[in-house]
């Protein structure tokens, strides 16, 4: 088997003995000055001293600037796959109204499942191509990407095999989710109704078909209430679907709901109070905050200092979609969160790798360490500090995913 050395780089951030959850400093970073990786195919073999790894190489990819090293960044919460778009929303909540009340008028949500339910399955292909490859660009080699606006059976099988349909395109991994229980659909007047409807007649097609194995729901005022959250997780566990939970949005109780069923996340928490913050630190869920959405809604954003200071798992995701965070930049979201909640730049950078990895259940990705995939990133800077410093405009300039160079 050939072997190839990548480097020298000025740094490389391996993250290799950062803490899962809790605060992180400086020393977490794992640093490696004048490093280089060492790969196999997909995978990384060793990072060490570019120098002394030379010797070992059977080839090099030499970089020839100076430039720092980081692993490919995840977005553990996205709904990139959408017809049409919400300016109008927009419009109307800087002219007063708010998110809720659009929703509760037919609009928001409602509006982007009869633009997504009027597009075609290749069209969503399309799309969702084009974002995932702007992301892909910017550094984000894992995607998660939910449905929701389908919101029948029928529909939501068309997002999701759009979706399937963009991963085999473009080298990015995506990552499906049914949001199936996004909101109640017109078609139903009672939300108990259409989830059973979904339990019984989509879950097993997702199964068939290989759709996807991650369920995720809405819990809030206006969405799906916690009683039937509740239910409705307990029976994506029992037919093994991993579950992920939009808590604590505008009312809290999502995130109880989340971490009583053992979902792998719970994402959002701009309401959350100190007694679930506590609740979120002694569980094994992974606490996502999602800064393109507070941005987008012009809110506060959610408390990742304390969740931190609390000893959560916090990651950080863009929430990308076209209502409420239709910006999609996972790096100046993070930087500008880190500098309203006075995150040091490892948290920053844990949120969008491994932290983020663990929310999608998924251990080979994230860090910068033997065995891992060879998902890696460089900027062109001498100083990690500077990626953060700079807000997140300065975008990287070449991008690994599994060991190929599919950027620069
Ligand atoms: O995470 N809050 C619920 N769902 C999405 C927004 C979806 C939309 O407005 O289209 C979110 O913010
Ligand atoms: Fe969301």
């Amino acid at each position: 088997m050939m072997t190839k050395l990548i480097g020298p780089f000025k740094e490389i951030i391996t993250l290799s003995g950062a803490s899962i959850q809790g605060a992180l400093t400086e020393d977490d970073l794992g640093l490696i000055v004048n490093g280089g990786v060492l790969i196999e195919d997909d995978v990384i073999v060793e990072v060490g001293d570019f120098e002394r790894l030379k010797k070992k190489a059977d080839t090099i990819d030499r970089i020839k600037e100076d430039r720092i090293l980081l692993p490919g960044l995840i977005d553990s919460h996205t709904h990139i796959c959408f017809g049409g778009s919400r300016a109008g929303d927009y419009a109307q909540r800087v002219a007063g109204s708010t998110y809720q009340e659009i929703l509760k008028n037919g609009g928001g949500i409602h509006d982007s499942v009869n633009k997504t339910r009027a597009a075609s399955k290749e069209e969503l292909t399309d799309l969702v191509k084009a974002r995932a490859k702007r992301h892909l660009q910017e550094g984000v080699t894992t995607i998660e990407v939910k449905s929701g606006y389908g919101l029948s059976v029928e529909e939501e099988i068309k997002m999701l095999q759009a979706i399937k349909a963009a991963d085999a395109k473009i080298p990015a991994d995506l990552i499906s989710t049914c949001l199936a229980a996004h909101v109640c659909p017109k078609e139903f007047d009672n939300h108990k109704d259409y989830l059973n409807h979904i339990v019984e007649n989509l879950w097993p097609e997702l199964k068939k078909q290989g759709l996807t194995n991650r369920i995720d729901i809405f819990t809030e005022d206006g969405a799906f209430d916690t009683e039937l959250s509740a239910d409705y997780l307990s029976k994506a566990k029992e037919m093994g679907f991993d579950i992920t939970v939009h808590a604590d949005q505008f009312t809290s109780g999502g995130s109880r709901v989340a971490v009583d069923a053992g979902a792998l996340s719970a994402d959002h928490l701009e309401a959350t109070s100190d007694s679930e913050i506590k609740l979120l630190a002694d569980s094994d869920t992974v606490a996502t905050v999602l800064p393109g959405a507070s941005l987008g809604l012009g809110m506060h954003y959610s408390p990742a200092r304390k969740l931190l200071d609390a000893g959560c798992c916090v990651a950080i995701a863009t929430d990308w979609n076209p209502g409420s965070a239709p910006m999609g930049d996972l790096l100046i979201q993070t930087a500008l969160l880190g500098a309203a909640e006075k995150l040091s730049i490892p948290e920053c950078i844990a949120g969008i790798t491994f932290r983020a990895a663990k929310a999608l259940n998924l251990t080979d990705r994230g860090r910068l360490i033997k065995g891992s995939l060879a998902d890696m990133i460089a900027f062109p800077v001498s100083d990690h500090r500077e990626v953060f410093y700079q807000q997140g405009k300065i975008k990287p300039d070449r991008v690994w995913k599994s060991g190929v160079c599919v950027v620069g």
